[in-house]
């Protein structure tokens, strides 16, 4: 996969305009059509003490609240860091949305004082999908993101909590 060239695609599809959930809209169906082998891809937003609030995605409907520290998505909010699973059924925490699902990758959206205001999640029916080649590229595009929104965007002011 080159995701040096969807970096540059990426950079390209967010660099005209400048509203946040346009452009969180935008990046999640990139995401889902460019990167091969997916059944989801898109955003959950830290809600009250961390409860995790679905927000622009591609993919089947989804579970739209995850319990604060729960799941993998949980855990990449918890520890600000990027989680690979490479056999969900495998892992106890799991939080099952899709049962098509069996293998994810979780990144923190991170903003510039280092708090992370939510994470962008992936899923594949493949198994072991991401390898660290994966996990490095996808986090390049996530860095594109977050480098357009990046502190927490106001419009989750008006997440119902
Ligand atoms: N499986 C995730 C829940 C979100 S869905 O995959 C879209 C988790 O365990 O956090």
């Amino acid at each position: 996969m080159d995701y040096q060239l969807l970096e540059a695609q990426v950079r390209a599809l967010l660099s005209e305009e400048r509203d946040e959930l346009a452009n969180m809209a935008n990046f999640a169906s990139f995401v889902y059509h460019e990167v091969p082998d997916l059944n989801w891809a898109g955003f959950y937003f830290a809600g009250r003490a961390g409860e995790l609030v679905l927000g622009p995605f591609n993919g089947r409907p989804a579970c739209t609240r995850l319990p604060a520290g729960r799941g993998v998505c949980g855990a990449a909010f918890m520890s600000k860091q990027t989680i690979v699973v490479d056999d969900v059924n495998a892992y106890t925490d799991h939080i099952v949305c899709d049962s098509a699902s069996a293998s994810e990758i979780a990144l923190p959206l991170t903003d510039q004082s280092g708090e992370v205001y939510g994470v962008f999640d992936i899923d594949s029916p493949r198994t072991a999908r991401f390898t660290p080649a994966d996990a490095v590229g996808i986090g390049w595009l996530v860095r594109v993101l977050t480098e357009r929104v990046p502190s927490r965007p106001s419009f989750l002011e008006h997440l119902v909590r």
